[in-house]
């Protein structure tokens, strides 16, 4: 049943609320560092997908996927790279298990090629040889302790199936739950978490709004709205399917990981602006989680939003599509935890958009900018705004009920120096421990993006995620950790930022009102090394050549070091 009006009013005034706490917080309080550990069991992972890592992309069987086509054919990425070859993962599972291994990660997120285990895309074309690859995966996985995270769609539909009309056919929701159907009956008795699909917001916006990655539809008013319709469908048929006929006997959990940017208002004592925010939030993270998390229906802001402009469009009807009262019982409640992709944070505010032409993004009636005090990463519109996490965590726990989450992709590619990235992954994991130890937000685990260099999509080689480095122009595809790699090695050795002995007395000073100014903030905060490095270099040569390029200044990280 839907909720009331008064139900309703109050959460939204929960969220105006949360949004006053935090933007009445000085810059000084934002970047205060929280030292504390996060709950025994706290799930620490790594992440990758197929098509970015696994190259083989006609080996053994394989399909074509809709990635496979594009890069061959067009110019528009970056020296003209393609996932042909990539980390050659398809080949090197022994190295990629090793470095796992090596990590000491407690879960390992990856995605099946789709193409790979049915090259067509149906059940029919089954290419054993494919299934081998995964087994092996799993089983190597599984003997390392490290949990399989498995996303079953992360981007590659095969070619053959958008030959038949792809996402913007409802035939795919009984298509792809046949080939999950298959996923679970294969490697369910191993793999306990499952995730649906990898941001279907991408896949909608730009892969049929922009057209930017493929299918290359462009047609941004209309096309978005069927895509993630069809794709909520066919998450929640998944998921069912799951739920009625593997649950009992495999014991795992099944949600679907969604992106979500947190958007800031530009004035927080605007009325409008805060609501230009959360309408913000609704529009990229709101029009699947509210179906999915809340009643099976989409939001109100994006119901209105689209609807009104519809109207005053002249359109017959609505171009966001409806559910029936029986497909929102179907799409509600169908994930088990909540899983979110956070890259960065974007500054909104109210603009009337114009109404031609017809576009989910003027549907929004907003402006957005960056955030002015926080350093960029090597992507442009990419700045890393840690306290944005914080923010973001807390509006989730408002908004769908405090359900467990666990964020499933985070992380940066920096331009220069693995310095940053190291820094990036401080201050983010710091602000995730902040939502948990002093908000309550039930955190269960964090994902660092990505395990290893790889093709970044739209990118190219040219911007990388890497905790480790492959040398992409030796065809051994030789993999070194990078000094994040070390870093995160001992962030999940000590299960967060356990308070240092040494400062501990000031700690209790503090906390019995001696010292009144903090000092530990995340720019003071010295980096821990522990020897007990995965390198097999060591990493004494790599720390002291990142302080010195830090002291360059090319990026505004809080600057102060000590040592
Ligand atoms: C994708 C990842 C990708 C990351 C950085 C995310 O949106 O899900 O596959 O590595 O962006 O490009």
């Amino acid at each position: 049943m839907d909720q009331c009006l008064h139900c309703r009013g109050l959460q939204r005034l929960c969220r105006f609320l949360l949004l006053q706490k935090f933007s009445s917080q000085s810059n000084f309080d934002r970047q205060m560092y929280h030292y504390g550990t996060f709950p025994e069991g706290f799930s620490w992972g790594i992440s990758s997908s197929a098509y970015q890592i696994e190259g083989g992309w006609n080996a053994d069987g394989k399909g074509p996927s809709i990635w496979d086509r594009f890069t061959q054919t067009t110019n528009t990425i970056p020296d003209n790279a393609n996932g042909n070859v990539a980390c050659d993962s398809y080949n090197r599972l022994n190295e990629d298990l090793y470095m796992l291994r090596a990590l000491r990660v407690k879960s390992y997120r990856f995605s099946l090629s789709w193409s790979r285990i049915f090259p067509d895309g149906t059940r029919k074309s089954l290419n054993q040889k494919g299934v081998d690859y995964y087994n092996r995966l799993i089983d190597g996985l599984i003997a390392y302790n490290i949990e399989p995270m498995v996303t079953l769609y992360h981007w590659d539909l095969p070619e053959a199936l958008q030959k038949v009309n792809g996402w913007e056919s409802a035939e795919m929701i009984d298509i792809f739950n046949d080939y999950c159907d298959f996923c679970f009956a294969t490697f369910g008795d191993r793999v306990k978490f499952w995730i649906t699909i990898n941001q279907p917001q991408t896949i909608a916006w730009s892969g049929y709004g922009l057209g930017n990655m493929p299918p290359n539809v462009v047609d941004p008013g209309y096309r978005p709205y069927i895509v993630a319709h069809n794709l909520i469908k066919a998450h929640a048929k998944a998921y069912h399917t799951y739920d009625d006929k593997y649950r009992q006997l495999q014991g795992g959990l099944i949600s679907i990981a969604l992106n979500a940017d947190w958007f800031e208002p530009a004035d927080v004592n605007v009325v409008r602006e805060v609501v230009t925010a959360d309408r913000a939030m609704q529009f990229q993270l709101g029009w699947f989680a509210h179906p999915i998390f809340k009643n099976g229906d989409y939001p109100d802001a994006l119901k209105w939003q689209v609807g009104n402009k519809s109207e005053i469009q002249s359109l017959p009807q609505s171009r966001l599509p409806s559910f029936t009262e029986e497909e929102k019982n179907f799409i509600k409640g169908t994930a088990d935890v909540f899983c979110v992709n956070h890259y960065t944070t974007r500054v909104v505010s109210y603009f009337t958009a114009a109404l031609q032409p017809h576009s989910y993004e003027s549907d929004r009636d907003m402006r957005e900018a960056e955030e002015p005090d926080s350093p960029t990463t090597a992507i442009p519109n990419q700045k890393a705004v840690a306290w944005g996490l914080r923010r973001l965590l807390n509006w989730i726990k408002e908004e769908y009920g405090d359900p467990e989450i666990y964020i499933t992709e985070n992380g940066a590619a920096v331009e220069w120096d693995d310095f940053e990235r190291v820094m990036f992954y401080k201050a983010y994991i710091d602000e995730a421990l902040k939502a948990n130890n002093l908000d309550g937000v039930r955190l269960r685990g964090y994902t660092a993006t990505a395990f290893m260099d790889s093709f970044e999509w739209l990118y190219g080689y040219k911007f990388l995620f890497g905790l480790h480095h492959v040398d992409f122009t030796n065809p051994d595809r030789p993999r070194t950790p990078k000094y994040s790699a070390h870093y995160y090695y001992n962030i999940i050795k000590d299960n967060g930022f356990p308070l240092p002995d040494d400062e501990k007395m000031l700690h209790d000073c503090r906390q019995t009102g001696l010292v009144h100014h903090s000092f530990d903030t995340s720019s003071a905060q010295p980096l821990r090394l522990s020897t007990n490095c995965p390198s097999q270099n060591g990493c004494t040569d790599q720390v002291s050549l990142t302080l010195l390029s830090s002291n360059t200044q090319k990026v505004r990280w809080p600057a102060v070091w000590k040592y």
